[in-house]
């Protein structure tokens, strides 16, 4: 019988089979409700794949889309302009600080841009031996080859894709986020690994504001603050991964990076940017970085990037989180900021940690964490989707799920979780 095959995807590092998969086939959506071919709801507590910041099929979404399918199919990006694009451009510059913008279209590519970026520009600059990246072992940048090659997750490691020259910094055991003068400790952390790898040699640091993928890691508040100033002081460039906490995530603005004084060199963003309706990402950086590159050609693009249907569908999701998703966000980073811990207050958990919009249950097993998700899942009467990242069961709703549907998220998940303590 032919098969789909699943690769494992971010929203959860340990693929359900596809044939199992069949009986929770999805037929329609709205909000954070989706209803399956049987006719049963399910909420979606990963909001796609953390990425639709409004939920599934938002009217003024689809309208924007449809309004655009029907005008205008595709327009290659090299040899003309389509207004959609343009406006996009001004929109995110807007948005980030950062005045150039590369369209591409997912997370992995917006790295692979900004990486390719980061090492051409020393290449311009006439500092050839820059090669060399420093990262988080657990940070997670996407899995296209150079992408995956920034990472030291075991999901990730394989013995024949190439890797720039890597240094990677460790969280220690014990990181506590809240000890006071953490965030400054961390960043020394990037600073000793530059000195390590030779300053002379080090490209750029590349870092993303909470480690989705790596486990769901919190970091100290002000980190990329003291990261820029680290980044500064060795002469090197500093590259924010907003994949996941761009569009909303992180709680209370549109980007983590929006927090800085100053914004990084570079930023990759995708995930929420379309609302999830069309593939899409970017890399946007400092125009003094574009500069470098004079008439010299950027060594990088795809067939469909910046497709006028993912920058309709970018720019109706943008006007939805300045118009209102922005305070939606912030009401419900303040609920997984109190709320959501005393609603999971049970036993069979390791830790509970959220971050914006994010709410993290670490289980004291990878076994455990996947049996809670198939519990939370197969419960008749209240299915709830949740992600599952190694030991780490995370919840990631729309932006705008209503204070009762947060409740009923955290009551599903805490029955899923004391169900599963009983037979453990
Ligand atoms: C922080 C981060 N970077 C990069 C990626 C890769 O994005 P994509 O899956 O769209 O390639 C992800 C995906 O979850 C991510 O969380």
């Amino acid at each position: 019988m032919p098969a789909r095959w699943n690769g494992w995807t971010t929203a959860s590092t340990a693929a359900n089979p596809s044939h199992d998969l069949r009986h929770h086939q999805l037929v329609r959506g709205s909000g954070c409700e989706v209803w399956d071919i049987a006719g049963h709801c399910h909420l979606d507590g990963v909001a796609g794949a953390a990425n639709t910041p409004f939920g599934h099929a938002h009217p003024r979404i689809s309208d924007a889309v449809a309004t655009h399918l029907r005008q205008l199919t595709h327009v290659d990006e090299t040899l003309a302009a389509q207004q959609p694009a343009e406006e996009l451009v001004d929109t995110l510059a807007a948005l980030t600080g950062l005045h150039d913008v590369v369209f591409v279209n997912s997370g992995s590519e917006a790295i692979e841009a900004a990486i390719r970026i980061a090492m051409d520009y020393w290449r311009h600059r006439g500092q050839p031996q820059r090669d060399t990246i420093v990262a988080f072992a657990r940070g997670y940048h996407g899995c296209t080859a150079l992408a995956a090659g920034l990472s030291d997750l075991p999901i990730l490691r394989t013995e024949w894709a190439p890797a720039p020259r890597m240094r990677h910094v460790e969280l220690t055991p014990h990181h506590r986020p809240d000890e006071p003068g953490a965030a400054a400790a961390l960043a020394g952390e990037f600073a000793a690994a530059i000195t390590a790898a030779g300053p002379q040699r080090v490209a750029a640091v590349i870092v993303e504001p909470f480690l989705n993928v790596g486990g769901g890691i919190v970091l100290p508040d002000g980190f990329l603050t003291e990261l820029r100033t680290v980044a500064d002081s060795f002469d090197t460039l500093m590259i924010v991964d907003e994949v996941f906490t761009g569009f909303g995530r992180s709680g209370y603005a549109a980007f983590a990076v929006n927090a800085m004084p100053s914004p990084p060199d570079i930023l990759a963003i995708s995930k929420g940017m379309t609302n999830g309706v069309v593939p899409m990402g970017a890399t946007c950086l400092r125009h003094s970085i574009r500069n470098q590159f004079g008439d010299a050609v950027l060594r990088y693009g795809h067939t469909t990037s910046g497709h006028g249907l993912a920058c309709v569908a970018a720019l109706a999701t943008i006007d939805l989180l300045r118009t209102e998703g922005l305070s939606q966000a912030a009401a419900t980073a303040d609920w997984f900021a109190t709320d959501f811990p005393q609603c999971l207050r049970t036993s069979g958990i390791v830790e509970l940690r959220t971050y914006g919009v994010v709410g993290v249950l670490e289980c004291d097993s990878v076994e455990r964490a996947l049996a809670i998700a198939a519990a939370a899942r197969q419960d008749r009467e209240s299915s709830l989707i949740i992600g599952c990242k190694q030991n780490a069961l995370m919840l990631t709703p729309a932006l705008n799920t209503t204070p009762q549907q947060l409740r009923t998220m955290a009551a599903h998940l805490k029955r899923a979780v004391e169900n599963t303590s009983l037979y453990a």
